[in-house]
């Protein structure tokens, strides 16, 4: 795994981020006393300490020291309205007032999942879940329990969530192998293929006849830190259609980004199932599986009983909860109604030419890339030649952009551009917000150009 290494006691930019962020440094001390490593989610991990965040609206978070940031995490992605929108924050006190949890059927859920059909061409039914990772289990099961075939073909660095069917080759364990504490027996399950050539799965599908499923980021690994090569989803679209194999899109990040359709309607492709979660929920917790009548009735009483079929089970005591369907509701309305997506999209290209001009002028090898709301940064850990002016993320490879993150070096950028009141993920690289606005791009470039020196005085950056 690519493990964020430890940031050097002699560093500046170290020395700056503790002198501002006292705290955080507070903070973490109580929290690494609770919690591995201080924290609640493997991904804010960071040397020596995480920033903590007290509050955030629109593009902006302040952390515990009452410092500004530019935030490019979104509510890692379920953000594409920006922090606090009014529509969703008054429909959740709404709701909060006369019902958290109904204990029963309810409105909101009806009219949250009419949205959801309405948005995203696969959905002819919909089951709601409480996360991404749940989604992704029930899709999997789905898929087996309508094919009667148990293998499911996944894609090197394509993330599902962490339940045990999908974790090796999705973070770690790029070569095979097993996963500490996860079964074998289902790691054997998964088929996990290369996704800089669609040949050798078209293959794969060609020969196999145990083979349920193919489920994959349809940006590329980690919304398009590894983008996919032209033509790639459309030749799995018709294998699989060809071959009886059921095509899942994972909508968790591109789902009501990539378009008010997700990838699916950008792409102008049906996938059988898909899983949706973060923007789904209106920044609550939730998550769905959307999809084919003939499969999701699977899990109809009814349907299953006239088939003589086993209905596949499905309990959840926060599927659907009145709190996160008020929260969806009110996003998708603007989602539906609403340029915001559009809006969020065209920001994002201005953020990266912004971000990539500093790289040019300041001499960086580097490249900054990506689609639709997300950008990557490539801080090149290895020293290769590369031109930020013509970065190309095809030419590179799974290994070479997914290394990006190995090292110190991320930290310290992360550090640097925090010290300049900008907050990006660790992948690296950030997700916008229809709300971001000029001042944020000023104030992110403007970070990166001081960050690329801080790091330069520290020897940080290599290549050339
Ligand atoms: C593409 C993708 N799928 C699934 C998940 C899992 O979603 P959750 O964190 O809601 O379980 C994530 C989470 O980041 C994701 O990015």
């Amino acid at each position: 795994m690519a493990m964020p290494a430890e940031a050097s006691t002699n560093s500046t930019i170290v020395a700056d981020y503790r002198a501002r962020t006292p705290g955080s440094a507070a903070l973490f001390e109580r929290a690494r006393e609770l919690f591995p490593s201080g924290i609640t989610h493997d991904t804010r991990y960071l040397d020596p300490y995480p920033l903590y965040v007290s509050r955030a609206k629109g593009s902006r978070k302040w952390c515990a020291d009452g410092h500004d940031y530019v935030d490019y995490f979104g509510g890692h992605g379920a953000l594409l309205l920006g922090h606090g929108h009014p529509a969703v924050i008054e429909a959740v006190q709404r709701q909060a007032a006369i019902g958290t949890h109904l204990g029963a059927s309810h409105e909101l859920e009806v009219r949250w999942a009419e949205l959801v059909r309405r948005l995203v061409p696969c959905a002819e039914k919909v089951r709601f879940t409480s996360s991404g990772t749940e989604a992704s289990h029930m899709v999997l099961r789905l898929a087996r329990a309508f094919t009667g075939k148990l293998k499911i073909v996944r894609f090197i660095g394509h993330f599902h969530g962490w339940h045990d069917q999908v974790v090796a080759g999705s973070v770690s364990h790029y070569e095979g192998g097993v996963p500490v504490g996860v079964l074998p027996s289902i790691v054997d399950l998964s088929i996990v293929m290369p996704s800089d050539n669609v040949a050798p799965t078209v293959e794969l599908l060609e020969q196999r006849d145990d083979i349920a499923a193919v489920i994959l980021e349809p940006s590329g690994a980690s919304w398009g830190q590894v983008p996919l090569p032209p033509g790639f989803i459309q030749a799995l679209r018709e294998v699989t259609a060809r071959r009886g194999v059921l095509l899942v899109f994972d909508e968790v990040i591109t789902g009501f980004r990539w378009s008010p359709g997700g990838a699916q309607a950008a792409l102008g492709i049906t996938p059988d199932l898909s899983i949706l979660a973060k923007i789904v929920a209106g920044g609550l917790p939730g998550g769905a599986v959307a999809g084919r009548r003939d499969i999701m009735d699977l899990l109809d009483f009814a349907a299953t009983r006239a088939a003589k079929r086993e209905k596949v089970q499905h309990q959840g005591t926060y599927n659907a909860n009145p709190l996160s369907a008020a929260a969806a509701i009110a996003a998708l309305e603007i989602v539906a109604t609403t340029d915001a997506c559009g809006r969020a999209n065209e920001t994002t290209a201005r953020l990266r030419d912004a971000m990539r001009q500093v790289l040019v002028e300041e001499g960086v090898p580097w490249g900054v890339y990506g689609d639709a709301s997300a950008f990557h940064i490539f801080p090149n850990p290895g020293g290769l030649p590369v031109d930020p002016a013509s970065f190309d993320p095809q030419k590179l490879g799974f290994k070479v952009l997914k290394g990006a993150r190995d090292g110190a070096l991320v930290g310290k950028l992360r550090m640097a551009l925090m010290n300049e009141g900008v907050d990006i993920m660790p992948s690296p690289g950030g997700l916008v917000s229809s709300v971001h606005d000029g001042v944020d791009i000023d104030r992110t470039a403007e970070g990166l150009r001081r960050a690329v020196r801080a790091l330069r005085a520290e020897r940080e950056i290599r290549g050339g």
